[in-house]
Protein backbone atom coordinates (compact mmCIF):
# COMPACT_ATOMS: atom_id res chain seq x y z
CA UNK A 1 0.00 0.00 0.00
CA UNK A 2 2.66 2.62 0.83
CA UNK A 3 4.68 2.03 -2.34
CA UNK A 4 1.28 2.82 -4.69
CA UNK A 5 0.76 6.20 -1.98
CA UNK A 6 4.22 6.90 -2.92
CA UNK A 7 4.30 5.93 -6.83
CA UNK A 8 0.90 8.18 -7.05
CA UNK A 9 2.51 11.07 -4.90
CA UNK A 10 5.72 10.93 -7.16
CA UNK A 11 3.68 10.73 -10.31
CA UNK A 12 1.79 13.65 -9.37
CA UNK A 13 4.93 15.96 -9.08
CA UNK A 14 5.38 15.31 -12.77
CA UNK A 15 2.70 18.41 -12.97
CA UNK A 16 4.42 21.26 -11.38
CA UNK A 17 6.63 23.39 -13.24
CA UNK A 18 9.32 25.97 -12.16
CA UNK A 19 7.66 29.04 -11.41
CA UNK A 20 4.48 27.61 -10.17
CA UNK A 21 2.44 27.94 -7.22
CA UNK A 22 1.12 24.74 -5.81
CA UNK A 23 -1.16 23.39 -3.03
CA UNK A 24 0.23 20.77 -0.78
CA UNK A 25 -1.67 18.50 0.47
CA UNK A 26 -2.03 16.69 3.85
CA UNK A 27 -2.26 12.66 4.57
CA UNK A 28 0.10 10.04 3.95
CA UNK A 29 -0.13 9.84 0.23
CA UNK A 30 0.07 13.92 -0.52
CA UNK A 31 3.12 12.97 1.85
CA UNK A 32 5.09 11.49 -1.01
CA UNK A 33 4.07 14.12 -3.18
CA UNK A 34 5.72 17.12 -0.76
CA UNK A 35 8.79 14.35 -0.27
CA UNK A 36 9.02 14.74 -4.28
CA UNK A 37 8.94 18.34 -4.43
CA UNK A 38 11.37 19.01 -1.87
CA UNK A 39 13.65 16.50 -3.67
CA UNK A 40 13.28 18.41 -7.05
CA UNK A 41 14.02 21.69 -4.84
CA UNK A 42 17.23 20.49 -3.71
CA UNK A 43 18.35 18.24 -6.15
CA UNK A 44 17.38 20.35 -9.08
CA UNK A 45 16.89 23.62 -8.21
CA UNK A 46 12.78 24.02 -8.48
CA UNK A 47 11.59 27.49 -8.08
CA UNK A 48 8.03 26.88 -6.99
CA UNK A 49 5.80 29.01 -4.53
CA UNK A 50 4.02 26.44 -1.76
CA UNK A 51 0.70 26.63 -0.16
CA UNK A 52 0.43 24.48 3.01
CA UNK A 53 -3.26 22.53 3.69
CA UNK A 54 -2.40 21.81 7.89
CA UNK A 55 -0.13 22.83 10.23
CA UNK A 56 1.56 19.24 9.84
CA UNK A 57 2.14 19.85 6.05
CA UNK A 58 4.19 22.96 6.86
CA UNK A 59 6.40 21.24 8.99
CA UNK A 60 7.42 19.04 6.54
CA UNK A 61 7.33 21.49 3.95
CA UNK A 62 9.58 23.71 5.93
CA UNK A 63 11.97 20.56 6.98
CA UNK A 64 12.70 19.95 3.23
CA UNK A 65 13.14 23.55 2.80
CA UNK A 66 10.20 24.59 0.12
CA UNK A 67 9.32 28.07 -0.40
CA UNK A 68 6.04 28.99 1.65
CA UNK A 69 3.65 31.84 1.20
CA UNK A 70 0.47 32.37 2.80
CA UNK A 71 -2.85 31.36 1.11
CA UNK A 72 -3.95 35.23 1.58
CA UNK A 73 -0.65 36.68 -0.33
CA UNK A 74 -2.09 35.09 -3.82
CA UNK A 75 -4.95 34.96 -5.98
CA UNK A 76 -4.63 31.74 -8.07
CA UNK A 77 -2.52 28.39 -7.57
CA UNK A 78 -1.56 26.78 -10.63
CA UNK A 79 -1.44 23.55 -9.32
CA UNK A 80 -2.54 21.50 -6.08
CA UNK A 81 -2.10 17.70 -4.92
CA UNK A 82 -3.85 16.41 -2.05
CA UNK A 83 -5.26 12.76 -1.08
CA UNK A 84 -8.75 11.52 -0.90
CA UNK A 85 -10.60 8.78 1.11
CA UNK A 86 -13.11 7.88 -1.58
CA UNK A 87 -14.06 9.06 -4.97
CA UNK A 88 -16.94 8.18 -6.95
CA UNK A 89 -17.11 8.14 -11.15
CA UNK A 90 -18.78 11.51 -11.08
CA UNK A 91 -15.60 12.88 -9.57
CA UNK A 92 -17.56 13.69 -6.02
CA UNK A 93 -15.34 12.73 -2.97
CA UNK A 94 -14.73 12.58 0.43
CA UNK A 95 -11.63 13.85 2.13
CA UNK A 96 -10.96 14.94 5.74
CA UNK A 97 -10.07 11.20 7.21
CA UNK A 98 -6.99 13.26 8.59
CA UNK A 99 -8.41 16.32 9.40
CA UNK A 100 -7.75 18.93 7.62
CA UNK A 101 -10.52 18.91 5.31
CA UNK A 102 -11.14 23.02 5.94
CA UNK A 103 -8.16 24.07 5.09
CA UNK A 104 -7.83 21.38 2.28
CA UNK A 105 -10.99 22.93 0.52
CA UNK A 106 -9.53 26.53 1.17
CA UNK A 107 -6.88 25.78 -0.69
CA UNK A 108 -8.45 23.86 -3.45
CA UNK A 109 -11.09 26.57 -4.43
CA UNK A 110 -8.37 28.88 -5.56
CA UNK A 111 -6.43 26.55 -7.69
CA UNK A 112 -6.55 26.13 -11.80
CA UNK A 113 -5.39 22.18 -11.70
CA UNK A 114 -6.51 20.31 -8.71
CA UNK A 115 -5.53 16.81 -8.62
CA UNK A 116 -5.66 14.13 -6.29
CA UNK A 117 -3.82 10.77 -5.34
CA UNK A 118 -5.14 7.81 -4.11
CA UNK A 119 -4.33 4.34 -4.34
CA UNK A 120 -6.78 2.22 -6.27
CA UNK A 121 -8.76 1.12 -3.16
CA UNK A 122 -10.08 5.13 -2.76
CA UNK A 123 -11.78 4.61 -6.10
CA UNK A 124 -16.38 3.53 -5.26
CA UNK A 125 -19.40 3.62 -6.88
CA UNK A 126 -21.12 5.42 -4.18
CA UNK A 127 -20.14 7.56 -1.49
CA UNK A 128 -20.30 7.21 1.98
CA UNK A 129 -18.39 3.49 3.39
CA UNK A 130 -15.82 5.89 4.64
CA UNK A 131 -17.52 8.17 7.98
CA UNK A 132 -18.02 11.91 6.62
CA UNK A 133 -16.36 14.51 8.48
CA UNK A 134 -18.08 17.82 9.15
CA UNK A 135 -16.02 20.14 10.91
CA UNK A 136 -18.13 22.44 13.49
CA UNK A 137 -17.65 25.13 15.80
CA UNK A 138 -17.34 24.14 19.20
CA UNK A 139 -20.08 26.66 20.63
CA UNK A 140 -23.49 24.23 20.43
CA UNK A 141 -21.12 20.97 19.48
CA UNK A 142 -23.37 18.76 20.92
CA UNK A 143 -26.83 20.25 19.91
CA UNK A 144 -25.33 19.61 16.61
CA UNK A 145 -24.23 16.09 17.48
CA UNK A 146 -27.93 15.45 18.68
CA UNK A 147 -29.45 17.54 15.54
CA UNK A 148 -27.63 14.95 13.30
CA UNK A 149 -28.32 11.70 15.52
CA UNK A 150 -31.95 12.41 14.95
CA UNK A 151 -31.61 12.75 11.52
CA UNK A 152 -30.11 8.91 11.22
CA UNK A 153 -26.82 10.45 10.32
CA UNK A 154 -24.83 8.17 13.58
CA UNK A 155 -22.83 10.82 14.39
CA UNK A 156 -20.03 10.74 16.72
CA UNK A 157 -17.28 13.52 17.62
CA UNK A 158 -13.64 12.38 16.37
CA UNK A 159 -11.20 11.55 19.47
CA UNK A 160 -7.41 11.79 19.73
CA UNK A 161 -6.14 10.62 22.95
CA UNK A 162 -8.97 10.16 24.46
CA UNK A 163 -9.33 14.24 23.92
CA UNK A 164 -12.01 15.47 21.13
CA UNK A 165 -9.99 15.77 18.04
CA UNK A 166 -9.43 19.53 17.51
CA UNK A 167 -8.51 20.69 14.20
CA UNK A 168 -5.48 22.90 13.08
CA UNK A 169 -8.19 26.35 13.09
CA UNK A 170 -9.89 24.98 16.76
CA UNK A 171 -12.79 23.27 15.43
CA UNK A 172 -14.12 19.72 16.22
CA UNK A 173 -14.84 17.29 13.62
CA UNK A 174 -18.20 14.83 14.08
CA UNK A 175 -18.17 11.89 11.54
CA UNK A 176 -21.03 10.74 10.29
CA UNK A 177 -21.42 7.31 9.22
CA UNK A 178 -23.90 6.94 7.10
CA UNK A 179 -22.51 3.94 4.66
CA UNK A 180 -23.83 5.37 1.51
CA UNK A 181 -24.39 8.61 0.47
CA UNK A 182 -27.06 8.27 -2.97
CA UNK A 183 -27.03 11.94 -3.31
CA UNK A 184 -23.92 13.66 -2.16
CA UNK A 185 -25.07 17.19 -4.24
CA UNK A 186 -28.03 17.07 -1.87
CA UNK A 187 -26.16 16.56 0.92
CA UNK A 188 -23.47 19.21 0.73
CA UNK A 189 -25.85 21.20 0.34
CA UNK A 190 -27.89 20.36 3.23
CA UNK A 191 -24.59 20.65 4.84
CA UNK A 192 -23.81 23.95 3.68
CA UNK A 193 -26.64 25.59 5.10
CA UNK A 194 -26.53 24.03 8.93
CA UNK A 195 -25.73 26.56 11.25
CA UNK A 196 -22.38 25.46 13.14
CA UNK A 197 -21.00 23.62 10.64
CA UNK A 198 -17.57 25.00 9.26
CA UNK A 199 -16.93 22.74 6.57
CA UNK A 200 -17.98 19.19 5.52
CA UNK A 201 -15.61 16.48 3.66
CA UNK A 202 -18.00 16.39 0.25
CA UNK A 203 -15.48 17.79 -2.18
CA UNK A 204 -18.06 17.99 -5.15
CA UNK A 205 -17.38 18.19 -8.53
CA UNK A 206 -14.04 19.67 -7.70
CA UNK A 207 -11.20 17.59 -8.43
CA UNK A 208 -9.52 17.82 -12.43
CA UNK A 209 -7.11 14.69 -12.33
CA UNK A 210 -7.12 11.60 -10.35
CA UNK A 211 -3.66 9.69 -10.59
CA UNK A 212 -4.77 6.36 -9.06
CA UNK A 213 -1.79 3.70 -8.20
CA UNK A 214 -2.75 0.18 -8.23
CA UNK A 215 -0.85 -3.36 -8.51
CA UNK A 216 -1.04 -3.32 -12.40
CA UNK A 217 0.66 0.46 -12.36
CA UNK A 218 -0.55 4.19 -12.58
CA UNK A 219 -4.18 5.23 -13.80
CA UNK A 220 -4.59 8.95 -14.38
CA UNK A 221 -8.36 9.76 -14.33
CA UNK A 222 -9.38 13.15 -15.74
CA UNK A 223 -12.56 14.86 -15.58
CA UNK A 224 -15.01 14.85 -18.18
CA UNK A 225 -16.11 18.04 -19.95
CA UNK A 226 -19.95 18.81 -19.59
C1 LIG B 1 -6.64 14.98 5.21
O1 LIG B 1 -7.54 15.68 5.99
C2 LIG B 1 -7.37 14.21 4.19
O2 LIG B 1 -8.28 14.90 3.40
C3 LIG B 1 -6.48 13.35 3.36
O3 LIG B 1 -6.04 13.97 2.21
C4 LIG B 1 -7.25 12.12 3.07
O4 LIG B 1 -7.77 11.66 4.32
C5 LIG B 1 -6.43 11.05 2.41
O5 LIG B 1 -5.42 10.65 3.27
P1 LIG B 1 -4.47 9.43 2.97
O6 LIG B 1 -3.74 9.75 1.73
O7 LIG B 1 -3.60 9.36 4.19
O8 LIG B 1 -5.35 8.23 2.84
Amino acid sequence: MEALKKQAGIKAAEYVKDGMTIGLGTGSTAYYFVEEIGRRVNEEGLKVLGVTTSSRTTAQAEGLGIPLTSIDKIDRIDVTVDGADEVDPAFNGIKGGGGALLMEKVVAVPTDHYIWVVDESKLVDTLGAFKLPVEVVQYGAEKLLRHFAQKGYNPAFREADGQRYLTDMGNFIIDLDLKKIPDPIALAAELDTTVGVVEHGLFNDMVDTVISAGKDGITILEKKEK
